[in-house]
């Protein structure tokens, strides 16, 4: 039985989305101690785990994948670089969730870089994770119109909207057609 494990930093609206999709998360793993996502994995009882310093964190997902049916590690506003090594040793299997249309506005405070840029369109992209910040082959993206009287908070709204649909549709299609990359 197919499995992921996501990660997370944040509030985790994309993790429960994911979970209102149903699909197989297995653990959810957080750098942050106060993630709202760590408590939207504990009410689905899922188990979940927390640690600050990245490198051990990284070590558990690898023993995690290791010993579980493990196909995708997926990033959900996951707010730390991975170190080369573990991006390395698992590329292709991991995928992240940005909110800008990438490859304009990448690391953080996108939706506020785009929205203090003037841009008239910004989007999600959904791509695989390499070595750089928001670099990866891009897998999926969505554009969003910004209208002449959209506001930083309802900016949000809207991209927050788009990924709770487009992350949870390419995940299923990634473990439905096995186009999770060899390792
Ligand atoms: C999402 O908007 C996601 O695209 C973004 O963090 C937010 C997490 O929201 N990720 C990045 O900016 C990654 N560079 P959530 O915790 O409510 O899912």
């Amino acid at each position: 039985m197919a499995g992921i494990v996501v990660l997370l930093s944040g509030s985790g609206s994309n993790l429960a989305a994911i979970m209102e999709n149903e699909l197989p998360v297995k653990f959810v793993m957080s750098n942050n101690s106060k993630a709202y996502g760590i408590d939207r994995a504990n009410k689905k009882k899922i188990p979940s785990f927390v640690q600050s310093d990245l490198k051990i964190l990284e070590l558990h997902v690898t023993k995690l994948c290791l010993s579980n049916d493990i196909d995708l590690i997926v990033l959900a506003g996951f707010m730390k670089l991975l170190s080369p090594a573990f991006v390395a040793a698992w590329k292709g299997k991991i995928i992240n969730i940005h909110p800008s249309l990438l490859p304009s506005f990448p690391g953080a405070r996108a939706i506020e870089q785009a929205f203090e840029y003037g841009v008239k369109y910004t989007g999600v992209t959904v791509h695989y994770v390499d070595e750089g910040m928001d670099t990866g082959q891009i897998i999926a993206q969505e554009p969003i119109k910004i209208a002449k009287n959209d506001t930083i908070k309802n900016l949000y709204g809207k991209i927050h909207k788009v990924e709770h649909k487009l992350y949870p549709k390419v995940i299923k299609n990634l473990l439905k057609w096995k186009l999770i990359k060899a390792y």
